[in-house]
């Protein structure tokens, strides 16, 4: 029995010889620990003992057992401990080196000067109406007081598509189909492209505009020009003033310029206000009565304003761009200079 011990001590030594792997080690401790394993099987023969010898045999099977188990788990621990010093060393970071940065784009300052005038008169509960910029003549003149012989279909030079069809030479369209679907009180402002053959350093074939319009009971200019005040201050800036001049638009009457005092030089004339101290930022009136009735609201009980402005050129008057072609090249070293 000495010798059956002694050649198993034998046959673990040669086992464990070159043992590099937690998982060889592991398969060595199966062969020779476990349920069916070389030491337990000592004792399934147990039977063909001298009862007289079976304790002391028992005892030595036991101690052999004993030995080879905290040898084989010292031997573990030790190959546990290469391998996760192996691991942390392939696994290393080098939290010093500078990390790789994800390049981040900006808004266009169309995009932000809309936004900003969205916000400016959303807080003020204006609803937001997209209307198509595909139009036809009705939406975009007629309706809007300016029948076919009007001489202010001069001032907009128009794409037409058909006779009827054209891509909308103003937001203004917009007044008319929400007028059409919904009664008053009205309060919209109505984003979006439009359209004219126009092609200078202020002016492009297409561009931004952005309309608004308020019908209800009881609506004055006083009305309009409070509004425009509190935009003028929260686009241009808290000391800026609001001066309307006489104008003619057909779907307004009175029609009026609104200018704001020159937020550059505060007033005392400079390059941007060419020496006036105002600048004109958009147009403006009451809602003309024929406008009213054509969209079936009645001008004896409603009044509405309306009001009308270029995006593109309030981004280059706050901006300072002197040429609006900049606002559509996608130069990235111009968009560039607009990041937040
Ligand atoms: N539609 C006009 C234009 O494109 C701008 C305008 C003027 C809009 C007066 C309005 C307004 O709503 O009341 O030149």
């Amino acid at each position: 029995m000495q010798k059956k011990i002694e050649e198993i001590e034998k046959s673990i030594d040669e086992a464990v010889k070159d043992v590099q792997s937690s998982k060889t080690l592991y398969e060595i401790k199966m062969r020779f620990l476990g349920k069916t394993g070389e030491i337990s099987s000592l004792l399934k023969n147990m039977r063909d003992i001298p009862p007289e010898e079976r304790p002391s045999f028992g005892k030595l099977v036991n101690a052999l057992k004993q030995r080879a188990s905290e040898r084989l788990d010292e031997l573990e621990a030790a190959i546990k401990r290469v391998e996760l010093g192996k691991k942390y060393f392939r696994e290393k970071i080098d939290v010093t080196l500078p990390g790789r940065c994800t390049p981040d784009g900006a808004f266009h300052p169309n995009t932000l000067i809309r936004n900003e005038l969205i916000s400016v008169f959303a807080g003020m509960g204006f609803e937001i109406y997209e209307g198509p910029e595909i139009e036809n003549d009705y939406y975009n003149f007629t309706a809007l007081n300016t029948p076919a012989d009007h001489p202010a279909r001069d001032m907009q030079d128009t794409f037409y598509i058909t006779e009827d069809l054209l891509l909308r030479t103003q937001t203004s369209a917009g007044q008319i189909r929400v007028m059409e679907n919904k009664k008053p009180p009205i309060k919209i402002l109505s984003p979006g492209k439009v359209y004219r053959s126009d092609d200078d350093a202020t002016h492009s074939p297409m561009f931004s505009q952005m309309e608004g319009l308020v019908v209800d009971k009881g609506i004055t200019l006083c009305d309009l020009k409070g509004m425009l005040d509190e935009f003028a201050k929260k686009i241009f800036g808290e000391g800026v003033k609001t001066r309307l001049r006489p104008s003619y638009f057909p779907f307004t009457e009175p029609s009026v310029e609104v200018d704001v005092s020159c937020f550059e030089c505060g007033g005392k004339g400079c390059r941007l206000c060419k020496g006036t101290g105002w600048i004109e930022v958009l147009g403006a009136g009451m809602v003309n009565r024929r406008v009213l009735e054509g969209c079936g609201v009645d001008p004896d009980v409603y009044t509405g304003f309306a009001f009308g402005m270029g995006i593109e050129r309030i981004a280059m008057l706050k901006y300072g761009i002197n040429n609006m072609k900049l606002l559509f090249e996608s130069d990235i070293r111009f968009l560039k200079q607009f990041k937040g």
